[in-house]
């Protein structure tokens, strides 16, 4: 095997591990190199992606509300910042926070991203910290309080056990004393199913994105156009799944392995689980945490939860 190919181990590992079971799948981590976090931040512009404009709303609307769990000289951390857009909706009322710390796994975005908000806030200390979220993030006992801060639903990404997982880790912050959290609510699944699968298809290219990134880099050999975007509700489980299904019966060369898919066979690439105020505020308050304040809009499309210890 020529070793050049193989810029990135660890996605060969996980590709060989996840593309061998009996139903592939593979961890949406991956989707978030430069590439598919730039379509991720046009997905949030779509007319069908109302979660992105629709959380907005409510941190606008509410932002003097949430501004009064956030002590003074806490430092607010962030997980999954992305672009950190919706964070600035927080850091415009807050002027007396000690720090403030996005986390997320593209390392060159949130490079550009601190140097963004560096410049709009000069006096706030920016410490960004790469890292993969769904891992406990271990932060030192500073001496100050702390607030997380996990909007965009991004909290329905992880599986039940890995929710409550996340919920307890940050429980488990030296100095926590809130966590705001953006969770997409139940609703009809018409609207659900538009939401990731519009009509522009940036969605179906982001998901295709995660095979021209292990043709970048692993070297694979996927033929992106014998592929395609799917996105179903599964109301059992109560989320959307999005799938990449084979459309023939072919096969892929992955690092030492050639890996068969059927026709219709599917690699299982997402879920984004959603909730109502009480499933939601039930697994919270088994994870340590109590449902201080539930912000939703008009229509019930999304709900900002304020969590506090119990
Ligand atoms: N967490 C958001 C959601 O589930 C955003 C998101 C994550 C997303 N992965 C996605 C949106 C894939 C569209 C496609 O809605």
């Amino acid at each position: 095997m020529d070793a050049l190919v193989i810029r990135n181990p660890e996605l060969l590992a996980d590709a060989l591990r996840g593309l061998s079971q009996p139903r592939k799948f593979m961890e949406p981590k991956w989707f978030y190199d430069t590439e598919g976090s730039a379509l991720f931040e046009r997905i949030t512009d779509l007319p069908e992606y109302y979660p992105t404009r629709t959380e907005t709303a409510i941190l606008t609307a509410a932002a003097d509300r949430l501004a009064a769990h956030v002590p003074e000289g806490a430092e607010l951390v962030e997980l999954g910042s992305g672009a950190s857009v919706k964070t600035r909706l927080l850091l415009d009322r807050l002027d007396g926070l000690s720090a403030y710390v996005p986390v997320d796994i593209s390392a060159a975005f949130l490079k550009e991203t601190a140097r963004r908000l560096s410049q709009s806030y000069p006096a706030l200390p920016i410490r960004p910290v790469v890292a993969d979220f769904t891992r406990p993030l271990r932060l030192e006992d500073a001496g100050h309080s702390r607030v997380g801060f996990f909007p965009g639903s991004t909290l329905g990404n992880l599986d039940p056990a890995g929710a409550r997982a996340l919920l307890q880790g940050v429980r488990d912050w030296p100095g926590v004393r809130a966590f705001i959290v953006g969770i997409d609510l139940i609703k009809d699944e018409e609207t659900l199913v538009r939401a990731y699968d519009d009509s522009a298809g940036v969605t179906a290219a982001f998901n295709l994105n995660l095979l021209h990134r292990m043709n970048r880099e692993i070297g694979a050999d996927f033929d992106t156009d014998r592929f395609a975007h799917r996105a179903i509700w599964n109301a059992g489980k109560a989320r959307i799944e999005m799938h990449l299904e084979s459309l023939a019966d072919q096969s892929v060369r992955i690092g030492p392995r050639d890996i068969r898919f059927a026709k219709g066979e599917t690699i299982h690439t997402e879920n984004s689980h959603k909730f109502s105020e009480e499933s939601f505020s039930t697994q919270a308050e088994q994870s340590g945490w109590t449902l201080a304040e539930f912000l939703t809009d008009a229509d019930r499309l999304f709900g900002v939860a304020v969590l506090e210890p119990s």
